[in-house]
């Protein structure tokens, strides 16, 4: 008996004892804080814009456009003497993104350290400079990802998915990857049933399949009216490997969500990527779209990261940006902000 309660334990070791706790596991931050109206705006600000009639391409610019190419994609082309497909180049980045989330990264800061200072002594200039260059991708990963939490950013996300109007929502997740923010949608709004549509099924069966079961997420509890921590097991969801031009889905859901979709489209076909949003939204139900901040850290992010990052099309945009392309293309904002690397969308179709 007391060994299978240890078992219980180890395999969801947060509760609500450990409410306002935050800590650096090998791989990832947990983060149980919760945050007081005061403390709200230091890690989401939100709208900015009161009228998004008034706003014209004119006053918000353009995206930028990241430009740094995988050295996996410019080999490719030049190995087959053609382009990367959309749908190969997503392919490659599931893989070499998703290398990343399981590294034991204290472990791998001292191995590059080490093997940097090897490299030293070769003095081959070549050698020194691939050394150094792993050198700082671990430490800018240990960074963005595990010490700001910048990639996941659960209390941002929560703050930028609180108080929609819904009881056990139906979501659905256009390019899902992992997962993670449907679950952590499903934590806040408990009952939920979430269908991910990922058409690299290597999403569903690497990706989200070695998503941490332990990863805690914080998430209401209707039956106490209280706080209260959820685990990937614990939620409702359906992994569909399709391509999301390809669902038969009707208005059914109640929140459809992508994160980091919209920006890997060029502007031709960005109101189509926008309309796959309405098209399985009941009436009244909510639109979530977030993409990466056109800010200098995520710049910097992206030219040191490109191996990793970059096989695909992606421009970096400011949330008025974002918001015009949705608005545009037929929604109203209900809310819009920004958090720590993303921007965040909530809209309603017009
Ligand atoms: C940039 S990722 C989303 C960001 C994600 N949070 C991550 O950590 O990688 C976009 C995802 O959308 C998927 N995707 C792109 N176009 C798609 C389509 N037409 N149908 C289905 N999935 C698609 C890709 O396979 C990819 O996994």
């Amino acid at each position: 008996m007391s060994s299978l309660l240890k078992v219980a334990h180890e395999d969801k070791p947060y509760s609500e004892e450990h409410l306002d706790f935050t800590g650096l596991q090998p791989s990832f931050r947990v983060d149980l804080r919760r945050f007081s109206e005061q403390e709200y705006n230091k890690f989401v600000t939100m709208n900015t814009v009161s009228d998004w009639s008034s706003l014209s391409w004119k006053d918000v610019g353009r995206p930028y456009e990241v430009k740094a190419n995988s050295k996996d994609r410019d080999q490719y082309e030049q190995e087959f003497g053609k382009s990367m497909s959309v749908h190969t180049s997503w392919q490659y980045f599931n893989r070499a993104f998703h290398e990343w989330f399981v590294k034991d990264v204290p472990t791998e800061q001292q191995e590059k350290k080490d093997a940097f200072k090897k490299s030293l002594v070769s003095f081959n200039p070549k050698a020194i400079k691939a050394a150094l260059g792993d050198v700082a991708r671990i430490q800018l990963w240990n960074y963005a990802h595990r010490i700001e939490d910048g990639v996941w950013d659960p209390r941002g996300k929560r703050a930028l998915f609180e108080g929609l109007d819904v009881k056990k929502p139906r979501i659905l997740f256009l390019g899902a990857a992992e997962g993670y923010e449907a679950m952590q949608l499903a934590a806040m709004y408990p009952g939920a049933e979430v269908v991910m549509v990922d058409y690299d099924e290597y999403c569903k069966t690497t990706r989200f399949q070695e998503f941490p079961e332990t990863y805690p997420f914080l998430g209401h509890n209707p039956n106490t009216g209280q706080t209260s921590v959820y685990y990937k097991d614990d939620f409702n969801i359906e992994y569909v490997v399709d391509d999301i031009r390809n669902l038969d889905y009707g208005k059914e859901f109640d929140i459809v969500l992508s994160v980091g979709l919209l920006e890997h489209f060029p502007d031709e076909y960005k109101p189509e990527v926008v309309d796959w949003h309405r098209k399985f939204l009941k009436t009244d139900g909510y639109a979530i779209f977030t993409t990466p901040r056109n800010q200098f850290k995520s710049r910097m992010y992206y030219r040191i990261m490109a191996d990793v990052m970059n096989h695909t099309y992606r421009e970096l945009m400011t949330v008025e940006q974002m918001g015009l392309y949705i608005y545009e293309n037929g929604f109203d904002i209900v809310q819009s902000g920004f958090i720590k690397v993303h921007n965040g969308v909530v809209a309603k179709a017009r």
